[in-house]
């Protein structure tokens, strides 16, 4: 997959994204980064990429020219046209869901905004999907960029490592994953819990599905009741597990 990103900071993207998983991806040739500096782009003779905004108002605007020549220019070398991805906090909020649907296509193109934003002119002309990271505003679109790379990444067979699989994580089934242990058996008096150590393989997987719901139930209710409402059997699990797991052991 090659993820296109018009970005003021290339050399930002390329640093944070080529260590770790990512960078491994992109050794292997799964993933591509191609940063386009929006400022190699301006017809301006002193290099400008921003201007103050018609109307008044405090602060600089990215103006309509670079972004789309920045945006021509990758999109001239392209097979077939891409979507192309602004990051903004006025977008719909960034999901799991949202980040498979990316993962299907080949290549992707991410608009990064600095300053107050971007004219609106060039957004109509070119901007497919507007994608924010949360409810809150950063000081650019780098990072919610590299938020979106990473996680439609990991969903891109043979990225995580042999036999690892994406499908257990938390948001993968709209649960909240299960707690989880390592050695030693106790640590500080706090034992792990019996269920693990059994060896019934049926019954760890009742209980970690009994902990997923639980945990989603305490802490994301919004999640849970969507999960309730998507399966109706569900409500039963938990008079079933409760008998099964008293001690929630
Ligand atoms: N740019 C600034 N803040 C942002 C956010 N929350 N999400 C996406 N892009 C942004």
């Amino acid at each position: 997959m090659v993820f296109h990103i018009l970005t003021l900071f290339p050399e930002m993207m390329e640093a944070a994204l080529s260590a770790s998983i990512t960078g491994r991806a992109m050794e292997k040739g799964l993933v591509q980064i191609d940063a386009v500096n929006i400022r190699d782009h301006t017809k301006s003779r002193h290099k400008k990429v921003d201007d103050y905004t018609y109307g008044g108002g405090a602060g600089m605007l990215m103006q309509a020219q670079p972004v789309y020549d920045a945006y021509l220019c990758v999109a001239q070398r392209l097979e077939k046209p891409a979507r192309v991805v602004y990051m903004t906090p006025q977008g719909s909020t960034f999901t799991q869901k949202k980040a498979e649907e990316l993962a299907a296509e080949e290549e992707l193109i991410l608009l990064c905004g600095h300053y107050e934003g971007i004219d609106e002119r060039v957004l109509e002309e070119i901007v497919t999907d507007e994608i924010s990271i949360g409810d809150y505003v950063l000081t650019g679109g780098e990072l919610p960029a590299m938020v979106v790379i990473d996680t439609v990444s990991r969903l891109i067979p043979g990225v995580l490592g042999n036999g690892v699989s994406a499908d257990t994580d938390s948001f993968m089934d709209g649960l909240l994953e299960y707690p989880q242990y390592s050695r030693p058996e106790e640590w500080r008096g706090k034992s792990v819990p019996d269920v693990l150590l059994s060896g019934d393989h049926a019954k760890v997987d009742r209980w970690r599905r009994y902990q997923s719901l639980m945990r989603t139930r305490d802490r994301r209710p919004d999640l849970y009741e969507q999960y309730l409402r998507d399966h109706p059997e569900a409500a039963d699990w938990e008079e079933k597990w409760k008998k099964e797991f008293p001690e929630n052991k």
